[in-house]
């Protein structure tokens, strides 16, 4: 069944009342029939039944062989770093997500964890910071907000080679437009919080693994850790992700309008958006992904202008995150990004001019009026 069909029946049938929505199981255990014996379920922190559909819904959808639901994106990064031990080193893309970029130099390296931060757009410059000691690459593609691409299909070979764990956070694309394991990701992130989720009322990360040796090492240290997504999110998200497609489209188009408009407005100097004809990384991305996405990047000429824009617009919510049904636009540099060094910052492109748009499905003209009005 194609990827449509499977987002909108997800949870249907898979339980033995013959429910539509799949159940929400509040239950934190489970009675044991005797001694030695379980129903498949034990506590909830092990195993919980709509946590599980979710997560055999998303290991199916990335087409991996294992799919793991987390408390938050970061909750879900965070378990994957935890199967690395002090001395390994990982390599991540420069133009990362700040929460990600925070966690591996405010958590991870006081406990041993060494990190490189590449512009993974060229694999000779990945290639170069390998060392003995590298043991996966982590990279967003397309990067947030910068919409950097990394040939994924290329950093597949160099993970071969030096065996390697390849690690994709595929938040900005979500699975209906992009499916690393299929290229040869052997793990996958996401925030839930966005696409997946979709209507900006839960907070969720999932983990999906390409084999089952790597779902159970990742598994144990969910049980063990334990920040996992409670049952009423579980189905939040379930319920969100049956319209992912829908929503994709419909954010999608009105980006490709936005970016067209942006692009010719006084007020901004330049528009990042893979939807573009000069986008530089266009080529791979396509041969990658089916989409463009819905995120569209602008720097605007002026530094005052990023103030006004945030101060006037009306329809577009001023607001942190992205992949929802209502339209956010975000400042990286002092929101999302502003974790990372100024100099990291300014070398990736995150500046002070830099204003980041998530498209959502409201009518595309009155988005564009809304942005006329705010850029003046
Ligand atoms: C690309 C990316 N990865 C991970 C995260 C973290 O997810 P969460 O906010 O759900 O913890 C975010 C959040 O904005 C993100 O944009």
């Amino acid at each position: 069944m194609r990827i449509e069909t499977l987002l909108a029946q997800l949870g249907n049938g898979k339980d033995h009342t013959g429910a539509v929505s799949y159940p929400i199981y509040p239950s934190a255990t489970f009675r044991h029939p005797a001694l030695g014996e379980s129903t498949g379920y034990d506590y909830s922190r092990s195993g919980n039944p709509t946590r599980q559909v979710l997560e055999e819904a998303i290991a199916q959808l990335e087409k991996g062989k294992r799919g793991l639901a987390f408390s938050s994106g970061m909750a879900a990064i965070a378990n994957c770093l935890s199967i690395f031990a002090p001395g390994d080193h990982i390599i991540f893309c420069q133009d990362l997500y700040g929460g990600t970029y925070r966690l591996m130099e405010q958590i991870y390296k006081p406990l041993g964890l060494t990190a490189t931060y590449v512009d993974t757009r060229w694999s000779h410059k990945i290639a170069d910071a390998v060392t003995e000691k590298t043991k996966a690459i982590f990279v967003e593609t397309p990067t947030n907000p910068t919409m950097h691409i990394t040939d994924l299909r290329a950093l597949n070979k160099l993970c071969q080679e030096h065996s390697l764990l390849l690690i994709v956070d595929n938040t900005f694309m979500s699975p209906y437009l992009q499916q690393p394991i299929e290229l040869g990701a052997h793990i996958v992130v996401h925030s839930g919080t966005k696409y997946l989720g979709g209507h900006n009322d839960v907070v969720a990360g999932l983990v999906v693994a390409a084999t089952e040796e790597l779902g159970e090492k990742l598994y144990f240290m969910q049980n063990a850790i334990g920040a996992v997504l409670g049952p009423f999110d579980a189905w939040l998200l379930l319920r969100g992700m049956k319209s992912l497609a829908l929503r994709m489209e419909q954010s999608q188009t009105s980006a490709q309008k936005i970016a067209q408009w942006l692009q010719e407005h006084k007020a901004v100097e330049q528009v990042y958006y893979l939807g573009l004809p000069g986008h530089p990384g266009r080529d791979v991305h396509f041969e990658q992904a089916r989409g463009a996405g819905a995120m569209v990047s602008f720097a605007v000429r002026e530094e005052k202008k990023v103030e006004e824009v945030l101060s006037r617009v009306q329809l577009i919510s001023f607001a942190e995150s992205l992949g929802g049904v209502e339209s956010l636009i975000t400042f990286p540099a002092r929101q999302t990004h502003a974790d990372i060094p100024e100099e990291l910052r300014q070398q990736t492109g995150v500046t002070s001019t830099l204003l980041r748009l998530s498209v959502g499905i409201e009518n595309v003209d009155d988005l564009i009026a809304d942005l006329e009005e705010a850029l003046g």
